[in-house]
């Protein structure tokens, strides 16, 4: 027999500290859904629970403005989104274009090659969008079966356009796959106007809900390929197919946890009482407001106004300013989370996430008004 705690040192109840999330995700989670993630769990085939199971379906396919009916909540974080687009769009062989303009396109292109796709990469430099011609270059000549692009880069707070992209792809005969994991219901995203035949997301950014659940819309042209199929999907927790069998027919696929579901239903519900229009627009206000008071103390953003984020925003720090010191100072004396550069980035930057309930007025004040002090 192993050893096990003394139970001396485990009757302190768990108390995480208060922090106030402003990072790239997670982001600050509205009471009414913390209330909601605290009620009893339903069985996972309850008529009650596939109830809103169908409630989630309906208002996240409003949130991605589609109309297709494959529209569902993965189990998993954002990554698992990632995971299932891509499992069941590719088969080893496949040719494969991924724009790739920060570390969320890379690692697109990493799972992709795991499933013995022959990826052609169309590199950005970080901080700017993808170039349009490059990408329909690369389309034209490789004749790809999957084009992959982010739209929302969290790495950089860069936005990518990407109607000009599903074109290119759709005159080839591909799908287009889009990464909205910190878009969705932050930023302008129109799934079905836009020619996007798969996009995926997660719970726990623009949102509003705790991470958990990665919400994911394939349409007709995207599950056909799947039915169609040479190999089986190389998977079975993400195969779409499967996971239609259990949102549609009702039938037993896997657990999907209750708690996690109530949240972002709830979530989905404050959003939509709110308006996803008058929602794009408050993440628009607290970026601009953030922007002209990072501006104000003589800072910069590294994207271009033109093409920057609103719920992330990418804050250059000056050269031989210590980011790890800031934000380690904005956490433990400001009790404020925010993020630092990923890869090139490294030591560079501030990510700081302006995204569903927590872009708000008063938390861009707090955070313009330590980082006065901080920096
Ligand atoms: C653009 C983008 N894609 C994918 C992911 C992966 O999501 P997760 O960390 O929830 O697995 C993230 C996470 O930040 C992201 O920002």
């Amino acid at each position: 027999m192993l050893q096990t705690p003394d139970p001396k040192t485990l009757r302190d109840k768990l108390s995480p500290p208060k922090r106030l999330l402003m990072g790239p995700g997670p982001s600050e989670v509205d009471p009414v859904v913390l209330e909601a993630l605290s009620l009893p769990p339903l069985g996972h085939l309850d008529p009650a629970l596939l109830a809103i199971m169908g409630e989630t379906q309906e208002m996240l396919r409003a949130v991605f403005q589609t109309s297709n009916p494959f529209t569902i909540a993965l189990s998993g974080t954002g990554t698992s989104g990632m995971e299932a687009s891509l499992l069941n769009t590719i088969e080893p062989g496949d040719r494969v274009v991924i724009g790739v303009m920060g570390y969320f396109g890379d690692r697109m292109c990493q799972i992709a090659s795991r499933l013995g796709a022959l990826v052609t990469r169309v590199d950005a430099p970080w901080g700017r969008p993808l170039d349009i011609e490059e990408m329909r270059d690369a389309i034209s000549r490789t004749k790809p079966s999957v084009v992959c692009a982010v739209h929302a880069e969290t790495s950089t707070g860069v936005c990518q356009d990407l109607p000009g992209i599903a074109e290119a792809a759709h005159e080839v005969g591909a799908l287009f796959v889009v990464d909205a994991v910190t878009s969705l219901g932050g930023q302008p995203l129109l799934v079905d106007e836009w020619g996007i035949d798969v996009c995926y997301s997660g719970s726990q950014k623009c949102l509003g809900a705790p991470s958990g659940l990665a919400p994911l819309t394939m349409n007709e042209h995207a599950l056909e390929r799947t039915r169609e199929r040479k190999t089986p999907v190389p998977g079975f927790y993400l195969d779409a197919l499967l996971l239609s069998k259990y949102w549609d027919e009702k039938q037993y696929h896997h657990t999907i946890s209750a708690p996690l579901l109530y949240g972002l239903h709830t979530a989905l519900r404050l959003l939509h009482i709110e308006g996803l229009e008058a929602r794009w627009e408050r993440h628009r206000t607290n970026h601009q407001t953030f922007r002209g008071g990072i501006e104000a103390m003589g800072l910069d953003f590294l994207p271009d106004e033109s093409y920057s984020l609103c719920p992330l925003n990418a804050v250059l720090l000056p050269p031989g300013v210590d980011e790890g010191a800031i934000r380690a100072t904005l956490l433990t004396d400001y009790g404020i989370e925010v993020g630092g550069g990923l890869g090139p980035l490294k030591g560079k930057l501030l990510r700081v996430g302006l995204m569903g309930y927590g872009s708000r007025d008063e938390f861009v004040t707090r955070l313009l008004t330590g980082l006065k002090e901080v920096l």
